[in-house]
């Protein structure tokens, strides 16, 4: 994208872990459109994924944070408006983990500590981080939230286990915080509902591989791919999409929209005379 359509914004950035992350896309698309931000993760991220290099690419500073403790939270919206030297105009969620998922427990047999945990990293730290900023005051009027998030909110993945359920907390405190937001503050907040995507996260849900094939012959366009996410994620913190609020925006190349297709139909039951 050559378009500098984030000219003087300054954003804010979670979840990119190595060159895969989605979150890693969107940093190198939004630097190009001309934002600055800071980027973080977690410390143990940050001790084995390669941030470092990505801040190098983008210039950007890494804050530490743990996305489920509100007190990192409030230190890290305060020290990236000290280094971007003011408020925040975008910000991107791309934050999940479920330890269910990881140890391969089904969805009949979660642990619920475990659950407990999926659904505070992968849910209510938009919550968390949402009333953080909005208690300091620290994104710009017009500014916009985006969380990442999978069509298994809406419809029945039953791989994708207790993720599925954090997916549709997510998007709906995406919904209710964004009115509040918007009304007080009018800030935007929208959650973009992404194809599968070969990513760590993304590789712990069960047969993801034919996940990933049966997504890619579903759709008319086929799979989206990170760098495809990136570019939609950046137009969302633009000017450009300054009315869109409470919304889940399918990323997807038209994979929610359909039923089945003739083709795939042939590749299940065989070819039709
Ligand atoms: N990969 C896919 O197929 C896919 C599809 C749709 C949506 N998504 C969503 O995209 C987002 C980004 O995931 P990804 O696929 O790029 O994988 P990823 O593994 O690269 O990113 C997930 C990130 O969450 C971070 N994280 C975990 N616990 C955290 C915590 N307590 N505090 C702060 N950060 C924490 C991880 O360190 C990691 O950087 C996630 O919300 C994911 O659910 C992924």
């Amino acid at each position: 994208m050559q378009h500098k359509i984030l000219e003087g914004k300054r954003g804010l950035i979670f979840g990119a872990l190595d060159e895969q992350s989605i979150a890693w896309k969107v940093a190198l698309k939004a630097k190009q459109a001309g934002a600055t931000f800071t980027l973080t993760n977690t410390a143990p991220a940050l001790r084995f994924g390669n941030l470092q290099e990505l801040a190098r690419q983008t210039d950007s500073e890494i804050i530490p944070c743990d996305a489920t403790d509100t007190d990192e939270l409030e230190s890290l919206l305060l020290t990236s408006m000290e280094v971007l030297e003011g408020k925040l105009d975008f910000v991107l969620h791309a934050i999940g983990m479920s330890p269910n998922v990881r140890k391969k427990k089904g969805y009949t047999n979660v642990n619920y500590n475990f659950f407990n945990k999926t659904l505070d990293i992968s849910a209510l730290s938009l919550h968390k981080l949402l009333q953080t900023a909005k208690k300091l005051d620290c994104i710009n009027e017009w500014g916009a939230v985006t969380a990442l998030t999978y069509i298994a909110a809406q419809r029945s993945f039953p791989d994708y286990g207790d993720m599925a359920d954090a997916k549709s907390t997510l998007e709906s405190i995406a919904r209710n915080f964004g009115y509040h937001y918007g009304v007080e503050k009018k800030v935007r907040i929208n959650t973009v509902s992404q194809s599968p995507t070969l990513t760590t996260a993304g590789s712990g849900v069960n047969r993801f591989d034919k996940f990933l094939l049966f997504a890619d012959d579903l759709s008319p366009l086929g799979n989206a791919d990170a760098d495809s996410c990136a570019d939609f994620c950046v137009m969302l913190f633009s000017d450009y999409c300054r009315m869109v609020t409470m919304q889940n925006l399918f990323h997807d190349g038209g994979f929610s929209s359909m039923g089945m297709t003739p083709e795939m139909l042939d590749k299940f039951y065989g070819k039709s005379e």
